[in-house]
């Protein structure tokens, strides 16, 4: 059967049999001044006839930004104002007095100009007349720097391809991106090329196909509806993306966690995040000179400044194991609790925190084991944000009181979380918390990057923080706090931290739900 294709596809196909060779497909598109969708799809249909294809390349794409271009114009600032030295046969000038002659260049711009003049030995500026004064030192008009040579490129060339950069421009480059004139993005272009078959094949022997996908009201009226193909429909392919609203990934994956949690038989719990060091902190045992209180990490508040704390004789029982182990059987820190620091406002550091509280509740209703709580929950450290690591983050935090209850349950429920989640290997090492004894880390397995990641604390609670709630051996409380940022990461392949917050709309468009 004779091959036939549509007017435009064959003209495409002509294009690429006189390139001989591969080509950019937004070059073509550019060229042939079509739209890139369009070029795509006569490219698939040329596919579809084993003509041509594409293949796909990562490329890492510089160019110069507004400001940057600006400058391949008209010269970067310490050209301009050599120039106009040079023009005014000027030698030396007060800084002032060359300030004032150059109004038009912003007051930032001309001390750039300055400051690089004299990187580049142009000029030398001296204070000894009591003014500061400028010297010209290079001859009238110095050849261009490498700077400004690499700058130059960008005039042929708008768009170069990083990983083509040669080591010294490589130096250049990073010279221009410090002076904030650079634009760098990673893009995914497509190549063209036409297959064994494409570039034999006759062009004057494909028949011209007029088809279409929509009928017109003329077509119908005039008869010559009949002289086209319809377009079929392709079922197989994608459909527009969808843009409306969905729900966040985050909170997505806090519902599965949710879910996973709720299967396993645990309620979950929710706490103030404005708490009392006395629930963040002297009910774990952490003794009030411990670091992790001092300001730099805890955001204490200054209003309200004080909490409330619980009933008189549990804080006396808080207060007793840390002056001398109190009925736990330990000796306690030894130092004088203050109650003035337990009652401090801060934003809690940990959902341990709620836990806590809840073995409070245990108490005063006096309850019967075995409870399983969980929560997932906002917590605060004073950290700096980087990549990594955030002021505000989330926490899947846990208790099971129960009799006899074990570090194996302990592992048993972590791993079956895990595992829930995807992920087959956990693993556990010892670890140290102030409140639990013994303590375990949790890493899992991550294959994608063949390497185990860690996700949090465990540990069995001590007697010092289970015996002022009247939880007393043979019951015991397994406890745990993982983060879900990290969880949230592996699962949506993103390598900053802050990507989970601050919404970039089209990872948000893509992620499927
Ligand atoms: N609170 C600990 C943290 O924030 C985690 C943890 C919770 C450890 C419970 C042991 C028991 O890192």
């Amino acid at each position: 059967m004779k091959l036939r294709l549509k007017t435009q596809v064959i003209s495409i196909l002509k294009v690429l049999q006189e390139k001989d060779g591969d080509c950019l497909a937004s070059d073509l598109a550019r060229e042939l001044n079509i739209d890139y969708i369009v070029l795509m799809s006569a490219i698939n249909d040329l596919k579809d006839h084993e003509l041509a294809d594409f293949k796909e390349q990562d490329v890492d794409q510089i160019s110069m930004n507004e400001e940057g271009v600006n400058y391949i114009k008209n010269q970067l600032p310490e050209r301009q104002i050599l120039t106009y030295l040079a023009k005014k046969n000027i030698k030396e000038i007060s800084l002032e007095e060359l300030k004032k002659q150059l109004k038009s260049l912003d007051d930032k711009i001309f001390y750039v100009g300055i400051n690089n003049m004299k990187k580049n030995r142009w000029i030398s500026t001296s204070n000894a007349t009591g003014e500061n004064t400028l010297f010209v030192i290079t001859e009238t008009f110095p050849p261009d720097t490498e700077l400004e040579k690499f700058l130059k490129t960008f005039k042929k060339k708008e768009i170069r391809d990083f990983s083509q950069l040669s080591k010294e421009e490589i130096i250049q480059f990073n010279l221009l991106n410090k002076r904030k004139l650079m634009k760098r993005e990673k893009k995914t272009r497509r190549v063209l090329f036409l297959t064994e078959k494409g570039k034999r094949i006759d062009i004057l022997k494909i028949e011209e196909l007029k088809q279409v996908s929509k009928i017109t009201t003329e077509m119908i009226s005039s008869g010559t509806w009949k002289d086209y193909e319809f377009k079929p429909f392709d079922v197989t392919k994608p459909g527009p993306l969808l843009k409306g609203g969905k729900i966040h990934p985050v909170v997505y994956l806090i519902n599965e966690i949710r879910e996973i949690f709720i299967s396993l038989g645990f309620t979950e719990i929710r706490g103030p995040i404005i708490e009392s060091a006395f629930f963040n902190f002297d009910a774990l045992f952490q003794p009030q000179d411990h670091p992790a209180r001092e300001m730099h990490d805890t955001f204490y508040l200054k209003n309200p400044k004080m909490a409330k704390l619980p009933k008189k004789d549990r804080v006396k029982a808080v207060k007793d194991t840390h002056e001398n182990g109190g009925e736990s059987g330990s000796l306690g820190w030894g130092y004088e609790w203050d109650e003035q620091i337990a009652k401090r406002t801060l934003l809690r550091t940990h959902t341990t925190a709620t836990t806590i509280r809840r073995l409070a509740q245990f108490y005063e209703n006096n309850e019967v084991p075995p409870i399983k709580v969980f929560s997932i929950d906002r917590v605060f450290r004073n950290e700096k944000l980087d990549k990594s690591h955030l002021a505000e983050f989330t926490q899947i935090e846990g208790i099971v009181i129960g009799e006899n209850v074990s570090l194996c349950d302990l592992k048993g429920i972590i791993t079956e979380f895990y595992k829930k989640m995807g992920f087959q290997k956990v693993i556990t090492r010892p670890g140290f918390f102030p409140y639990t004894e013994p303590s375990m880390e949790i890493s899992v397995y991550y294959d994608k990057l063949g390497s185990w990641l860690e996700m949090g604390g465990s540990g069995i609670f001590r007697p010092e923080v289970t015996y002022p709630w009247g939880i007393k051996n043979p019951m015991r409380v397994l406890a745990w706090g993982l983060g879900l940022e990290r969880l949230a990461m592996l699962k949506f392949r993103r390598n900053d931290i802050r990507d989970l917050y601050i919404n970039p709309i089209k990872w948000l468009r893509q992620e499927s739900y």
